[in-house]
């Protein structure tokens, strides 16, 4: 007789590899899985538990390859936000910032501010972060790129300029020591102010290190409007020049003058892997979310504030609503509100769809934590794809976004051990009800687990059950493999 410590019975498998699913059970010991497949007699096993999954999917934790939980993680450690969706790990540090490694003194930049807390801790090396993480688990898994934006704070006195030779090597070099501790690869947001003067010579100046762990360069890149396909460029160019991977942030196409063009971008991003290595991730919503006074507002057909610090009652009211209230014109309105953050109605649902369902792209929620009126996106992601776009829509099979959301985030990123169902892999599960499942939360009720994710398992340690977090917290910092 076999001795393991949990049984999963009866279960429809989705392993994660994209292949159709099987009939099967599965048995872990400890934080791995010990035997998967048809395991015959149950008299020949001995479990301290067994889970009947009939009627049930069960399938990887799902890898959420962009967030902003850098400090939530320790902050929130139980993120119930990802483990009731079936999230079990996540990548932190996107969009050109992270947590660490942070030397700089004094205030913080948006959107570093809405990232990282200001009385928080600063880590000045990201071992000291990795080693906090592993004292103080959170529920989930997390993996941590390094933010070009916040070397560039530590490197430079002015950010309103392109690095020197001296300040590139600076940042370089703390870079590598982070890459070196076990970052995952580097972000980038030249999108954003503190980053909007570097020149690509200074990108690529940075990336230089990365080829030699075989790193991602990870971007939120300059322009995802008008000069998108500039923007894309650019990154393809780092790519080459710095003989790195390139991952496009969630990649989407703003503003009404450039929907359809995600045919032209995903055509560019399609020839460029015949040459080189590309890979992207998108949100499945028409909506996006960042800072107030990004210039969005111009292109969106509708925005909703969801956090306002000095007017804290506007969070979840429409701006044209508050600018009519004040009398004044939107742009009047945004200045007044900022520090702010907004949701951006800017995208084309045939964009979404068509970058969705493109075979190379992957799911992610860019979660950010703004206090009451998130976008729906931080609790409703991975089951809208599964439940709206996957079974309502048919735009993919199921086992074709359980794909999406595990063993292609799992292969790109090299969290190795994870991602897909197989003997001695972490034991990082979900079970959902296929015919249940979908994401509840909504742009007016956003704050709202999903439908149909049963329980969720991370390291064989289970973090959600019958609609709640159980409050365990077996998450370990992921380090570059
Ligand atoms: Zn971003
Ligand atoms: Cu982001």
């Amino acid at each position: 007789m076999t001795q393991v410590d949990i049984l999963f019975r009866n279960a429809q498998i989705i392993d994660g590899s994209g292949s159709a699913r099987f009939a099967g059970d599965v048995a872990v010991s400890d934080d791995r899985i010990v035997a998967l497949g048809d395991l015959g007699d149950p008299g020949a096993w001995q479990a301290g538990e067994t889970v009947d999954c009939a009627g049930q999917i069960l399938a990887p934790g799902f890898i959420d390859p962009h967030t902003h939980y850098d400090e939530a993680v320790l902050s929130d450690p139980e993120m119930t936000c990802a483990v009731s969706q079936g999230v079990t790990s996540i990548i932190n540090g996107n969009c050109g910032f992270s947590i660490a490694p942070l030397t700089a003194t004094g205030p913080l930049p948006a959107p570093l501010a809405s990232i990282i807390d200001g009385a928080g801790p600063r880590f000045a090396r990201f071992s000291q972060y990795r080693d906090r993480l592993a004292a103080e688990p959170a529920a989930v898994n997390s993996a941590c790129l390094i933010g070009h934006g916040t070397l560039r704070l530590n490197a430079m006195d002015d950010l309103g300029r392109a690095a020197d030779a001296g300040e590139v090597a600076a940042m370089r070099r703390q870079l590598d020591q982070a890459l070196d501790e076990g970052a995952l690869g580097l972000s980038t947001g030249t999108f954003y102010p503190p980053a909007r003067a570097a020149t690509t010579e200074e990108l690529i100046g940075v990336s230089d290190v990365l080829k030699d762990y075989a790193a991602l360069y990870v971007t939120h890149m300059r322009d995802e409007g008008d000069k998108v396909v500039e923007a894309l460029e650019e990154t393809l160019q780092i790519g080459r020049e710095a003989g790195c991977g390139v991952h496009v942030s969630h990649h989407k196409c703003a503003g009404l003058a450039n929907h359809g063009r995600s045919e032209v971008t995903l055509g560019i991003i399609d020839s460029a892997r015949q040459r080189q290595d590309v890979g992207l991730d998108t949100t499945p919503y028409i909506a996006s979310a960042t800072m107030l006074n990004s210039g969005r507002h111009r292109q969106a057909s509708r925005v909703i504030i969801t956090q306002s610090e000095p007017f804290p009652e506007t969070a979840g009211r429409d701006l044209a609503d508050v600018a009519a209230e004040w009398g004044c014109n939107l742009d009047d309105a945004v200045e007044r509100l900022i520090p702010a953050l907004g949701i951006f109605f800017i995208m084309d649902e045939r964009d979404v769809q068509r970058i969705l369902s493109y075979p190379h792209t992957m799911v992610c929620s860019d979660g950010i934590m703004t206090g009451s009126h998130p976008h729906p996106r931080v609790w409703g992601t991975f089951p809208r794809v599964l439940g709206h776009y996957a079974r309502k829509l048919g735009l993919f099979s199921m086992e074709e976004a359980v794909h999406k959301m595990t063993g292609l985030p799992a292969a790109r990123f090299r969290l190795e051990g994870r991602g897909t169902l197989a003997v001695d892999h972490f034991a990082d599960l979900v079970i959902f009800d296929e015919t249940q499942v979908v994401d509840a939360a909504t742009y007016e009720t956003p704050v709202r687990p999903a439908t149909g994710i049963r329980q969720v398992f991370v390291n064989g340690r289970r973090v959600w059950q019958d609609g709640e977090a159980t409050g365990a917290r077996p998450g370990r910092p992921l380090l570059r493999a």
